[in-house]
């Protein structure tokens, strides 16, 4: 058996991928591979919480696949995998709804967020969102779940969802660490520094999708948001806008924030701004590049996609038994 600690992540396969999800969980997910046993799935599951069009949800899912392999998540050291392929994670999600408080769900930030924002399908499934990412993490016995800043309060509930489960019964389920990156865990909209990078931005300039091409990534860039002031530094609270594109350059140039402060220092914004993009850009070509040679080898992202789903569904199956009998279900 490997001694290796268990990591757990994914991302959902709704529209395309920013460079917030980059940053805040792709980009830690290439430095951890190495070192833990990963999982990293694709979490079609929890898109469906929100209206989608089967043969788009269909195409972003393989390409989403692609994208992790793009960006240099190896399927060698990883189990890649569809997280509809191993039932045992809508049966684990099951069981836990009953350990799981109304109160607490309708506390959830998120869940109040997008309820607003579909206020036409504020379905069950939105409801039970982070019950379903707890059985995601909880099924593997994962020690380490790398996410980004907006994933922090469902992790929360996966903890106490744990816990709960461990204090009524006996020790069953490991109870996950987030592991945030100081830099990167939140990016925010190039037009508005006070949000969130989103794949469903109503403003699509201010997100920055890996699947951009060179121009429009320099136009976004160009018209990003800065700061009253004229200096390129790096202060949150009052520079919001600038050190937003400090902590893009800082991920995409692999260069620490000092580092980045240094190089621009004395250069105007306009200047600073074409930079970033071109960085950006210049990075995100190759991947661009690899995501269509991959896409156009259906066979090859299928087999990964099928020893994937074996090795999860094994792992999970182990832990879905132990709940199964210690919660009192007959086996035979
Ligand atoms: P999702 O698909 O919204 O986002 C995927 C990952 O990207 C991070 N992220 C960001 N990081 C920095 N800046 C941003 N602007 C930004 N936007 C998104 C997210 O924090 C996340 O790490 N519920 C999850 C998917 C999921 C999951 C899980 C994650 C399902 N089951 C189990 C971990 C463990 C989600 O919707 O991520």
């Amino acid at each position: 058996m490997d001694e290796k600690k268990t990591l757990y992540s994914a991302i959902q396969p709704t529209n395309n991928l920013t460079i917030g999800n980059y940053a805040g969980a792709i980009s830690n997910w290439l430095k951890l591979q190495d070192d833990y046993n990963c999982y990293f799935a694709i979490a079609d599951m929890h898109a469906i919480t929100v209206r989608q069009t089967p043969a788009e949800l269909r195409q972003k899912t393989l390409a989403t696949l692609a994208l992790y392999i793009a960006c240099g998540v190896d399927p060698q050291k990883c189990c890649l995998y569809i997280q509809s392929h191993v039932p045992a994670h809508a049966e684990l999600c099951w069981v836990l709804n009953t350990f799981t408080y109304v109160g607490e769900m309708e506390r959830m930030t998120q869940f109040k967020d997008k309820s607003a924002r579909h206020a036409e399908n504020v379905n069950m499934g939105l409801m039970d969102y982070p019950v379903l990412m707890a059985a995601d993490i909880l099924l593997y016995r994962a020690q380490y779940v790398p996410v980004g800043e907006d994933q922090r309060q469902h992790l929360e509930i996966a903890r106490d969802i744990a816990q709960r489960f461990n204090n009524i019964y006996s020790p069953t389920f490991t109870v996950p660490e987030g592991l945030f990156l100081k830099v990167g865990a939140k990016i925010n909209d190039l037009q508005d520094p006070a949000k969130k990078m989103s794949k469903s931005a109503e403003n699509p300039n201010g997100s920055i999708f890996l699947n951009d091409g060179k121009d429009a990534v320099i136009r976004k860039f160009k018209r990003a948001v800065t700061d009253s002031g004229a200096e390129v530094k790096y202060d949150p609270v009052n520079k919001p806008g600038v050190s937003n594109l400090l902590s893009i350059y800082s991920i995409f140039a692999k260069k620490s924030i000092e580092e980045a402060e240094a190089e621009f220092a004395g250069m105007g914004y306009g200047e600073f701004k074409l930079a970033v993009g071109e960085t950006v850009a210049d990075s995100l070509a190759p991947i661009q590049a690899e995501q269509a040679k991959l896409l156009a080898d259906v066979q090859y992202l299928n087999t990964v996609l099928k020893n994937g789903a074996e090795t999860a569904a094994r792992t999970a199956a182990k832990t879905l038994y132990k709940v199964h009998k210690k919660i009192g279900f007959y086996q035979i």
